[in-house]
């Protein structure tokens, strides 16, 4: 059913449906990083549009808990309505999504009052995970704020599609890597006692100070090592973190993706993909100093076409619509 819905400036705006009302729950892609600053906001919000304009419809979730800034970058005024609203158990998350002024396309607002931080415990977040796939869209992006935080780790396993977004920088790379080696111990831990959890961490950070700068196979140190679990190597594979290497300005920076790819592959034993490169252009920021994110100001660049790119390798060919 249709309904009405207000914005920050009180105009009653309508609430687009969903297409896929009634039908399978919404996929949930979630947007990452090691470090901050390196593009996740610019990623999840043009993912989000470039899935739009393919016919499916999107709301963006801005869960960066240290601030909000993804109605910064759709040009639009903090809503007073906000996620808090659901953590404190106000609203649904269905109730706080907001529509845009572009066809399939809603956002719900992040805290954008961090003064007043709210401690989530792990059950918050794991409630959290069924509402995300329970809204009305056929796909839910979440932004999420810097850094390997646990809320982070647990939303990033849930995903159906996990990207990690990294700068072409030094820093920014380094802090990918420990992100990734980060989210292997989070998925370890859930499927651990806190005792063999423990064991395996000290039995690790010896191994490692031994063998430090020689290949090393998670995957194999558990197998000998531990008596973990480690069957969500395959899972891995099957649903493999998805790297994005933003603000690219060289050649050297679009292809040091395949670079990350192979030192995970040779030094943890792990497949990850490496989803695309995002040039660095001026725009980007322009844009949003213009109120407009660039993929509607400028449709037709070469950015819009790396996202274009992105998003078709990853939907269903079924799923594709003829829009644009
Ligand atoms: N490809 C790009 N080309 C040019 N500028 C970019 C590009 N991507 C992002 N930027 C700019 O870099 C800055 C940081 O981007 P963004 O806010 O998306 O990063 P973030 O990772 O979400 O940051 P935070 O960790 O604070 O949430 C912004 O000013 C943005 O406009
Ligand atoms: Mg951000």
């Amino acid at each position: 059913m249709d309904r009405d819905f207000e914005n920050e400036n009180n105009d009653i705006l309508p609430f687009k449906t969903s297409s896929s009302k009634d039908k399978a729950a919404a996929k949930i892609w979630v947007t990452a990083s090691g470090k901050g600053g390196v593009g996740k906001t610019f990623v999840s919000s043009s993912l989000g549009i470039t899935l739009s304009k393919l016919g499916h419809s999107v709301v963006i979730v801005d869960l960066d808990l240290s601030g909000a800034n993804i109605h910064t970058v759709m040009g639009v005024k903090p809503s007073h309505m906000n996620i808090r609203h659901y953590f404190e158990g106000v609203k649904t998350l269905q109730e706080l999504v907001i529509p845009t002024q572009h066809s399939n396309l809603s956002y719900v607002q992040g805290f954008w009052d961090s003064w007043s931080p709210i401690d989530f415990t792990m059950e918050q977040i794991q409630a959290l995970i069924p509402q995300l796939h329970g809204l009305r869209a056929d796909y839910v992006i979440v932004d999420l704020g810097a850094g390997a935080l646990e809320p982070h780790l647990e939303l990033f396993k849930a995903a159906d599609e996990k990207f990690l977004v990294t700068s072409p920088e030094p820093t920014s790379i380094e802090k990918t890597y420990r992100f990734i080696e980060a989210f292997v111990c989070h998925t370890l831990k859930q499927d651990s006692t806190p005792e063999s959890y423990g064991n395996m961490i000290s039995t690790l950070r010896s191994h490692r100070q031994r063998t430090l700068g020689k290949p090393f196979s998670f995957r194999s140190f558990l197998k000998e090592e531990t008596g973990l679990n480690y069957d969500f190597f395959e899972s891995l594979t099957a649903k493999p973190v998805r790297l994005i290497v933003n603000s690219c300005r060289y050649q050297n920076h679009s292809e040091l993706g395949y670079g990350i790819k192979s030192v995970c592959n040779k030094y943890y034993d792990l497949s990850i993909d490496f989803a695309g490169a995002i040039d660095f252009d001026n725009a980007v920021w322009q844009s949003v100093k213009g109120r407009e994110h660039v993929l509607f100001a400028q449709p037709f660049t070469g950015l819009a076409g790396q996202f274009l790119t992105t998003c078709k390798q990853l939907i269903d060919p079924e799923e594709l619509r003829a829009v644009v």
